[in-house]
């Protein structure tokens, strides 16, 4: 079977060489030139442990995926065709902007010579796969085809991992025929008992919304809780490992932090609120859960800088620019909502992150850069610790205390043992304890 994913990004190019590996014949395409051709020549466009490995085996050895920036002849050669397009915030209402979304289904449309199932793997807001088939529809000369959803839930940093071993695969159609054919892609994971949902396109496409905005209410309940905590005395490493072992609540995703970041839950959740109000009902929870999640690294931000009675002439180490370990993506990063809030209040960045340089460089103007750890705290007056990459998890602070002016630590993300800090002689502050 052919199968063509139209967008090459982290999804895209993820999903595409996952599917390559369960043995289907890939053509990735995407609008981005450039894109594609640093990928021809070994270069991934984005970090994610396992990609260059995984690209160099299927696009070099077995061949099996293709890269092309034309829908044709992809497009009439293939049998499932995933949209997987990027859906951001749109500025004015904070909808999810559905415009890339719907530009392919046109080209998709113009270029459909036989049956295929067009899917949309990208999140979309309910009722997008719908208006994709109205497109089509339009657009289409006599042939046959069908619309699904089959929204992805793979997580950077550990994306094929995610794809090849997902906790649930759901998959929303609205023909037999092809429920069939997307149950045939999944057949590898079907094999090893991977659960699959099969429901209708609206379900599936409100299941990830559901998803995404529970697990950020979790985050988001959590850190309001730590503020609690640090008022009362209490350690909110405790009450989030003893709420954790509650098996109605489980451990994941109640770990107090600066809030979360990337590109799918802030953008998820306002998408997710509108949708609601353009069907005249309220997710109110979902609100405040966006509410609190904007005010949350700016409260943090403040709380750095209340730290220092005197504002001007601070500088600060910021250790993490990525929005999460083990991803190149800054995209809502709150390590460099708080750094840029700094900077607003007179102090002056020195940023330092495994991977995610090149892109901050393109985007924070203002922060100065160092190419390691000890060079970034360098005669500092504070470290911010904001993403938890493993190699911040063991620093050597005893010489790094030599190395900064002043021996103070933000840590945003609790890596460390308050006690074991304070007692080799800095100030320490974290989150909640
Ligand atoms: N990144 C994640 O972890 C993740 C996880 C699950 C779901 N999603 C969802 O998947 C979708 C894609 O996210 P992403 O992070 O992969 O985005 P991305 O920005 O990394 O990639 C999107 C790609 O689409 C390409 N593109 C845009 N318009 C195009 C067009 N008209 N024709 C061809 N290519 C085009 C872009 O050049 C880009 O390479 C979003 O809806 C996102 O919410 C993302």
């Amino acid at each position: 079977m052919n199968i063509a994913m139209i967008g090459t990004g982290y999804v895209g190019l993820i999903s595409g060489l996952c599917f390559a590996e369960f043995g289907f014949n890939v053509t990735c395409i995407d609008k981005d030139k450039n894109r594609l051709n640093a990928l021809k020549n070994g270069k991934m466009p984005i970090f994610e442990p396992g990609l260059e490995d995984l690209f160099n085996k299927h696009f070099f050895t077995t061949k099996k995926i293709k890269l092309s920036n034309q829908m044709s002849p992809a497009i009439s050669n293939a049998k499932v065709v995933f949209i997987t397009v990027g859906t951001p915030t749109r500025r004015i209402n904070e909808d999810a902007d559905l415009s890339a979304v719907y530009d392919v289904a046109k080209e998709v449309a113009k270029n459909i010579t036989n049956y295929c199932v067009i899917v949309t793997k990208s999140t979309v807001p309910v009722g997008t796969s719908r208006k994709i088939k109205n497109i089509m529809t339009r657009y289409i000369k006599g042939t046959n085809f069908d619309v699904a959803s089959n929204p992805e839930f793979l997580r950077e940093g550990s994306a094929i991992n995610d794809f090849m071993r997902p906790d649930r695969i759901i998959i929303g159609t609205d023909t037999k025929k092809s429920e069939k054919i997307l149950k045939s892609v999944y057949r590898p994971l079907y094999l090893t008992e991977t659960p699959i949902i099969s429901t209708n396109i609206e379900t599936a496409e409100l299941i990830k919304y559901a998803s995404n905005s529970f697990l950020a209410t979790k985050i988001a309940f959590i850190n309001e809780v730590s503020n609690l905590c640090e008022k009362v005395g209490a350690n909110i490493q405790d009450v989030s490992k003893a709420m954790g072992l509650d098996k109605r609540i489980g451990a994941k995703f109640l770990h107090a932090g600066p809030g979360f970041g990337g590109s799918c839950f802030p953008k998820d959740i306002k998408a997710f609120s509108v949708t609601a109000k353009k069907h005249k009902t309220k997710l109110s929870i979902v609100d405040a859960v966006n509410l609190s999640n904007k005010n949350r690294p700016i409260e943090i931000a403040k709380k750095i800088i209340k730290y220092f009675p005197k504002k001007s002439k601070i500088n600060i180490a910021l250790l993490g620019l990525s929005f999460k370990p083990n991803t190149d993506d800054i995209r809502d990063s709150t390590s460099i909502i708080i750094g840029n809030k700094l900077i607003e209040a007179g102090f002056k960045i020195c940023a330092y992150d495994p991977k995610s340089m090149e892109n901050a460089k393109l985007k924070c103007k203002n922060f100065s850069f160092a190419n390691n750890v000890n060079d970034a705290c360098a005669n500092m007056d504070a470290v911010i610790i904001g993403t938890e990459w493993n190699e911040f998890r063991a620093l050597d602070l005893s010489k790094l205390k030599r190395l900064v002016k002043k021996p103070v630590i933000f840590d945003l993300r609790n890596i460390y043992n308050p006690d074991d800090v304070k007692r080799i002689g800095w100030e320490y502050v974290s989150i909640g304890r």
